[in-house]
């Protein structure tokens, strides 16, 4: 086996993208199947998870190193829901050892609110989805992984979890990140350094990626306001996650354990 195989391969390993019919979790699904693994989109949106695993294995068809690609729905706010996921992928396919946590609460007509009245209701959902899904998330699989003697956790924070967004970006936009996710995507990173300590004696490593502002056709002031900001000088391209993600859940990262990674186009540098 060659160094980069060693490293990097993830052959018959099983890994669930929670989150994964998302822009930045199917293209984690994608590179994770692409070095091996059989993985299980795991979301809300069961006809998007549908499209991603269809992509995918449309996209890999003509490479016989890939995994498998599989929809699972599940609502990880909801124990019962991502239990039965659970047990389901692990009939399919085996006991998961890879879990990443990509979902967010995408709401509407709360974005640009100002923080001295942002709604409870908003504030309470996206703290549901953001930092209650990703615990229950990790609670669920976490079996999975002690049952095979460990495994690697990954989970999604932000840029807007590390420093404040800057309300100077957003200008006229109408568009705004509201005090909610940024509260939300701190959690994350904290509650990855407490799993990840204790949860060391069960081989399991939790690790944070901390992704910059992806381009997604937002207004064309918003992105030259985002670019400017950014020492790289343009927002990220979902697919620019693929090598952080694949080297968090392989064995190129096996002393990592409590870490933050970020991949921001160096927004946090300045
Ligand atoms: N896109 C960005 O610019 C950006 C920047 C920094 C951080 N992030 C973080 O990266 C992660 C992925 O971002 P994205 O842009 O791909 O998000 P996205 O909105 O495109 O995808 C999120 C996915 O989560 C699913 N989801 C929502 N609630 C769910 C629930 N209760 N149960 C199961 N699935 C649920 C949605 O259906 C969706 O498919 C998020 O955690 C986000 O906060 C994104």
């Amino acid at each position: 086996m060659s160094l980069i195989d060693k490293l990097f391969r993830l052959d018959g390993r099983v890994a669930v993208v929670n989150g994964g019919a998302g822009r930045i979790g199917s293209r984690i699904a994608e590179v994770l199947v692409s070095a091996g693994a059989h993985v299980a989109i795991l979301d809300l949106d069961e006809a998007a998870g549908r499209q991603q695993v269809e992509r995918i294995s449309q996209d890999l068809d003509s490479d016989s190193r890939c995994g498998t690609c599989h929809a699972y729905v599940a609502d990880s706010t909801d124990p019962e829901s991502l239990q039965a996921a659970q047990q389901q992928i692990e009939a399919d396919l085996g006991a998961a050892t890879i879990l990443f946590n990509a979902t967010q609460f995408r709401g509407t007509g709360f974005y640009g609110s100002d923080p001295a009245d942002h709604p409870l209701d908003a504030w309470n959902k996206v703290m549901e989805v953001n930092v209650t899904g990703v615990l229950l998330a990790c609670q669920t699989f976490h079996r999975s992984m002690k049952s095979q003697g460990g495994g690697a956790i990954i989970n999604l924070s932000s840029t807007y979890g590390v420093v404040s967004a800057d309300p100077r970006i957003y200008g006229d936009s109408g568009v705004n990140s509201p005090v909610s996710y940024g509260t939300s995507k701190s959690a994350v990173l904290n509650m990855t350094r407490y799993l990840a300590v204790h949860w060391r004696e069960h081989g399991i490593r939790v690790n944070c990626l901390v992704p910059g502002g992806v381009f997604d056709n937002q207004g064309e002031e918003f992105v030259k306001n985002y670019s400017s900001r950014t020492p790289l000088g343009r927002m990220a391209r979902a697919d620019e996650y693929q090598g952080a993600a694949l080297f968090m859940a392989s064995p190129a990262s096996s002393y990592m354990t409590g870490s933050i990674v970020t991949v921001d186009g160096g927004w946090t540098a300045w």
